[in-house]
């Protein structure tokens, strides 16, 4: 069995076997090349905010990193980016994207999860990943974006293609990112002609109007990354909370029982199984040293949030779920100056959709031993499918 296979039958377990005898670790990363992974809280932390630690490519020792094979046209984006050009787009990002924008969004997130629940019925089981916890950030995405109701059913179509590959069609993902590019470049010009009250025409119009501004391929990738950091995340946080709960029965009655716990709660289940497993891969730009190790300039860094999150040095009992207790500091949603840019609408979408789910159903159990499938892979940490029983109304 390999490092994958092992995190991802047993992720805490690993991490806590390389926290305990150091703080960095040389593995082999995900494109087959040597990475160092840093598992300590004290660590991973610094690490995050530490400029030393590039996102561009370029840093990278030649050979040493393929990385996603995205058109130049979407590599502009913000996660393959350092300062000054991270500071001006996340500035630049931040008019649009405001807190009144997510505020704006929790009446249409309530209704789509009320849509999705009542489709499920009153009393049965459900394969709850594909019926809720996939098609509500795909909808609020399509929402942010002002994405027309008729083009979903396409845009959901790409999504899945990309996302999750079918291995029978190895072209379609290509074919996917073509399409989403046609798409998109259709959408802005539509939107620069006809705005509208999203946040594709609020990034058009401060692209268009500041002097500092965003180049067209900046704001192509910036909404292809919204779409891909804003989706794959939720949907798994979301799986991953109610699959935590569920294994945790005294926590999810304490939830039940006040239901105002929700937003702390959300809080702890994203320290307790957060989707990121590590954080964006780093180059290290110079030789440096991290705990008791050097890291030559030039190889890649990986910093895993998941490990920080369970160090007893920093969460006392971390392998507890409790509701309860002081989750300030945790790095599920990244730390610094590439700290979750959508940590508002994703802690929303969370909340709302454990609310929703709990409100309505007063039983929900794991349907059979086997109920929750993971996936494979050493950088996220989500569902492949979470079968559920259900009865609505009072507890039998
Ligand atoms: C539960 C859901 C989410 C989780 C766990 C999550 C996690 C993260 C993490 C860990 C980072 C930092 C990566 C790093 O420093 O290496 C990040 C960055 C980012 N996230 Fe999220 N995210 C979530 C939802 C969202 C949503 C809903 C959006 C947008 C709609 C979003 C947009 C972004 C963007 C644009 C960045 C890059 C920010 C930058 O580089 O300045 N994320 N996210």
């Amino acid at each position: 069995m390999d490092l994958a296979d092992n995190l991802a039958t047993d992720p805490y377990g690993v991490y806590e076997r390389l926290r305990t005898t150091s703080p960095v670790h040389r593995i082999q990363g995900t494109d087959g090349q040597p990475a160092w992974i840093v598992t300590r809280y004290e660590e991973v932390r610094a690490g995050l905010a530490d400029p030393r630690l590039s996102l561009d490519k370029r840093h990278a020792r030649t050979g040493n990193y393929q990385g996603l094979q995205l058109p130049p046209a979407l590599d502009a984006n913000l996660l393959n980016m350092d300062p000054p050009d991270h500071t001006r787009i996340r500035r630049l990002v931040g008019k649009a994207f405001t807190a009144g924008r997510v505020e704006q969004l929790r009446a249409p997130i309530r209704a789509v999860a009320d849509q999705l629940l009542d489709a499920l019925g009153t009393d049965g089981s459900a394969e709850l990943i594909g019926a809720y916890a996939a098609p509500l950030p795909i909808t609020v995405i399509c929402e942010l974006l002002g994405i027309p109701r008729e083009r979903r059913g396409d845009f959901r179509g790409w999504t899945q293609a990309l996302i999750a590959p079918d291995p029978n069609q190895p072209h379609a993902a290509k074919e996917a990112v073509k399409a989403m590019m046609r798409f998109f470049t259709g959408l802005i010009e539509h939107k620069r002609q006809t705005p509208a009250d999203d946040l594709l025409s609020d990034l058009i119009s401060v692209r268009d109007a500041e002097d500092d501004r965003l180049s067209e391929d900046e704001l192509l990738s910036l909404v292809f990354l919204i779409l891909f950091a804003g989706f794959e995340n939720t949907v798994q946080l979301i799986g991953n909370a109610v699959w935590a709960l569920l294994k945790h029965p005294a926590q999810l009655a304490a939830l039940r029982e006040d239901m105002s716990k929700i937003p702390a709660a959300v809080e702890e289940l994203s320290r307790f199984e957060g989707p990121a497993l590590l954080a964006i891969r780093r180059f290290a730009t110079e030789d440096l040293t991290i705990g008791d190790v050097t890291v030559p300039a030039g190889e890649t860094v990986l910093l895993s949030l998941s490990a920080a999150n369970r160090d007893p040095g920093r969460f006392a009992d971390p392998d507890r779920l409790d509701i309860d207790r002081d989750t300030a500091g945790h790095l599920a949603l990244g730390h610094g100056i590439h700290y979750c840019l959508g940590a508002p609408l994703a802690r929303a979408e969370t909340e709302i959709a454990l609310t929703a789910l709990l409100e309505r159903f007063t039983v929900l159990e794991p349907d059979g031993d086997d109920a929750a499938q993971w996936r494979r892979s050493l950088r996220a940490r989500g569902l492949k499918s979470l079968r559920v029983r259900f009865r609505a109304g009072q507890p039998a």
